[in-house]
């Protein structure tokens, strides 16, 4: 038996496939390598020592991904392949669409023709409306403002209905907050192409010197510093969470959406901060107006995770803030030789 992964050669995909392999699971990888090198796995493979079975391939080639699941007698798929760049979906809301729905039902798809019954899929806090109060929990109203996170709202609608259809199926939708970091070996981690969008890759990419300065997105918040609050994950915790995941598959059926965070927010001052404290390096910024559809808080409410999968993240921010540094120094251009 194995475990699918789509988008295994991406940042979150890599470090689950990582977390598998030393739980001792069997895995197969096809990623299409839009967003991704096949290095990753090369590197997952230094780490734990176990070759990784790779197809160079599009989640939507229905046909392809069938001869996949038989060839490697899968039981279960993790589905992270998808685009995920806010900004690029309000440019390119057809591209987003096409891809992460279709893959979605392509694969959905080619499980109800080779008979594979277990899903995990990549959800997000951005399906919470921004009229939540925090922290959010489960329950919590959904509806998004771009078209990246409508993706994902739709894809939970999309499986929550093939679970009706399917009710022995079992679907796991996993709702990260902010994952951060990388494996404390600092041989795989983020490798944004291009200028980051995100907080941590801008700031670590700036402590190294690739970027002069990082511009704070507004210190106006109504929030303890003025600056925006989030709940960051540290990748790893989020890679054993998939694992815990896996194995609640196995013994339930239905659709569950479960919030993968730590319940506990910090600003980007606090991210500043403790990535110097715990690098012992100089991060310099210019505070700079907000962004537009940026919320001033947002923050797990993690007790679901506990309850349902026996799961809660164990990385603090030093944690987080040291190994993003130990893969950044080692790899200052990312996976490029
Ligand atoms: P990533 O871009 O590093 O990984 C996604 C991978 O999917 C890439 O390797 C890409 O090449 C591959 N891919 C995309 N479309 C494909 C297709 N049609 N067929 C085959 N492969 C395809 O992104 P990530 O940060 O690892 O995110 C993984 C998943 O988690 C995504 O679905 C993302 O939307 C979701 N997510 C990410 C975050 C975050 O902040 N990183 C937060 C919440 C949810
Ligand atoms: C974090 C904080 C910014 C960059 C996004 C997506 C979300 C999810 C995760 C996939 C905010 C501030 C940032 C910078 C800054 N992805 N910031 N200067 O916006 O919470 O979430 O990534 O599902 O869908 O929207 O994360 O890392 O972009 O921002 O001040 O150069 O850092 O304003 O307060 P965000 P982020």
């Amino acid at each position: 038996m194995s475990i699918l992964i789509t988008g295994g050669a991406g940042y979150i995909g890599s470090h689950t496939c990582l977390c598998l392999l030393n739980k001792g699971y069997d895995i197969v990888v096809v990623d299409n390598l839009d967003n991704s090198s096949k290095e990753s796995l090369v590197r997952v493979t230094e780490i734990t020592g176990r070759e990784i079975p790779f197809y160079e391939a599009d989640v939507c080639d229905t046909e392809k991904v069938i001869e996949i699941i038989k060839a490697h007698n899968v039981d279960s798929v993790i589905h992270f392949a998808g685009l995920k760049a806010v900004g690029e979906s309000v440019r390119m809301p057809l591209e987003y669409y096409e891809n992460n729905l279709v893959s979605t039902l392509h694969l959905a798809e080619a499980m109800v023709k080779t008979g594979v019954k277990k899903l995990i899929f990549s959800s997000s806090a951005t399906v919470y409306s921004a009229d939540n109060e925090v922290p959010l929990t489960e329950g919590g109203r959904l509806g998004c403002t771009n078209p990246y996170g409508w993706t994902k709202y739709m894809n939970e609608q999309i499986l929550r209905d093939v679970s009706v259809a399917h009710s022995d199926w079992s679907i796991v939708l996993l709702r990260y907050f902010n994952p951060v970091g990388a494996h404390e070996s600092g041989k795989i981690g983020e490798d944004p192409s291009g200028i980051p969008n995100n907080l941590m890759p801008y700031v670590s990419q700036t402590a190294v010197g690739r970027r002069e300065f990082l511009t704070v997105f507004g210190d106006d918040y109504d929030t303890p510093d003025g600056t925006g609050v989030r709940d960051y994950i540290h990748v790893m915790d989020l890679a054993e969470g998939h694992v815990a995941a896996v194995e609640y598959a196995q013994r339930f059926t239905g659709c569950d959406a479960i919030n993968l965070g730590t319940g506990v927010g910090y600003s980007v001052l606090d991210m500043v901060k403790a990535f110097e404290e715990a690098n012992g390096v100089k991060v310099p910024y210019k505070i700079g107006p907000r962004r537009p559809g940026d919320l001033a808080m947002v923050y797990s409410n993690p007790e679901k995770a506990e309850r349902v999968l026996g799961w809660k993240a164990r990385r603090n921010l030093i944690d987080m803030c040291r190994d993003i540094w130990t893969w950044q120094k080692n790899n200052p251009n990312g996976f490029k030789k």
